[in-house]
């Protein structure tokens, strides 16, 4: 007769718990001590002989974020018999699996079953942004590995949307139009394969003609690179988002958007439309104010719909679920 309560009462105790369960910086501080350090030597060793690291750890965050939040579901391999995220056309290009992987195995032979694989792409992330001369910022940690990986589920913006367009999209995951801006900064570091822009090349919206917002000397250069006709994927040739300091995390991006430099459509969009460019040209004439905005937006992407407490599992192996236990 007593159980019901009983029951009912350990409930509610323990509901509030997993509720409050969340991230916190030094989440593995006592069980994994040097897990951050491990992962920063991974990247300091692979940044000196690769900086363009700095990019793909940016954009694998993103991506894996704003698909069914920071589970390291953009890690998972796909099957023959189970396509996963990396099969989705957006996630085209995302790179960067191997790095993870690198500082995953350090930290399985260290402190095994421990640090995510989420959180090992979040804290990846910082130490490339502070090697390509970003702002540091402190890492909440304590995610947990998702157990989804569908390629169905990506849906992101496309670079040829809008600004208001693609602020729904942010919007719908939490961000403001700020925010967006700021996160959008990323493309100061990196590369595009034609592919994504090669319309704005030739043919823009039907026009027969080069996007008239672009450049015309960037547009020359482009297409000596691109040409004018498609190529499949991998034979795609790649150009640097920011023009200028293509391997630093700076407000160089802005710069050149201003100049009508941006490549990809959506960060020209962002000097061109009424609501956003303001906010362009603040962050191009105040680096200061876009490294702190910078900061604080990726850590606030970093806790977009994460797994937490006993929810998800700690992967073994970042591109594959855990076997499931038989009890
Ligand atoms: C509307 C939102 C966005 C769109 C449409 C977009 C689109 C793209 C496209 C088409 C590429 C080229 C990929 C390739 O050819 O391999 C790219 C690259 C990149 N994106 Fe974005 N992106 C968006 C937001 C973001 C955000 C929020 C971040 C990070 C905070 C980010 C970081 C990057 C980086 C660093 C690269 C270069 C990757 C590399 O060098 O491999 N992007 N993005
Ligand atoms: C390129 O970036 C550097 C460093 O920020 C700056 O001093 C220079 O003026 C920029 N050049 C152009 C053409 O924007």
């Amino acid at each position: 007769m007593m159980k019901l309560p009983l029951l009912l009462f350990l409930c509610l105790i323990l509901l509030p718990l997993s509720v409050t369960a969340q991230l916190r910086v030094g989440f593995y501080k006592s069980t994994c001590p040097r897990a951050e350090l491990i992962v920063r030597q991974a990247i300091h060793n692979r940044f000196k002989i690769d900086p363009s690291i700095a990019a793909a750890l940016l954009r694998m965050h993103f991506h894996d974020c704003f698909v069914t939040g920071c589970d390291a579901s953009i890690l998972i391999d796909s099957t023959p018999r189970k396509p996963s995220e990396k099969d989705a056309g957006p996630s085209l290009g995302v790179r960067g699996y191997d790095i993870i992987d690198e500082a995953k195995r350090t930290l399985e032979a260290t402190c095994p079953g421990t640090v995510s694989c989420a959180d090992i792409i979040t804290l990846a992330t910082r130490e490339a942004v502070v090697l390509a001369g970003g702002p540091s910022y402190s890492v909440p940690t304590g995610r947990r590995d998702g157990r989804i990986s569908d390629p169905s589920l990506v849906d992101l913006p496309d670079p040829s949307l809008s600004v208001p367009e693609t602020l729904t999209f942010f919007a719908s995951k939490g961000f403001t139009l700020k925010e967006m801006v700021t996160l959008l900064g990323a493309h100061t570091v990196g590369v595009a394969h034609c592919g994504f822009f090669q319309d704005r090349l030739t043919n823009f919206q039907g026009t027969g003609r080069p996007d008239p917002t672009m450049d015309r000397a960037l547009v020359s250069k482009l297409l000596r690179i691109c040409g004018t006709q498609p190529r499949s994927f991998d034979k795609d040739p790649t150009m640097f988002l920011d023009q200028n300091t293509s391997f630093v995390v700076d407000n160089q991006i802005y710069k050149q958007v201003i100049l009508r430099k941006g490549v990809l459509q959506i960060d020209q969009e962002l000097a061109l439309d009424r609501s956003s460019a303001p906010i362009v040209s603040m962050f191009a004439s105040n680096g200061r104010a876009f490294e702190q905005s910078f900061a604080k937006a990726v850590v606030k992407m970093g806790g977009v719909e994460v797994l937490v407490g006993k929810a998800g599992e700690i992967r073994t192996n970042c591109r594959v679920f855990n076997k499931k236990k038989h009890i």
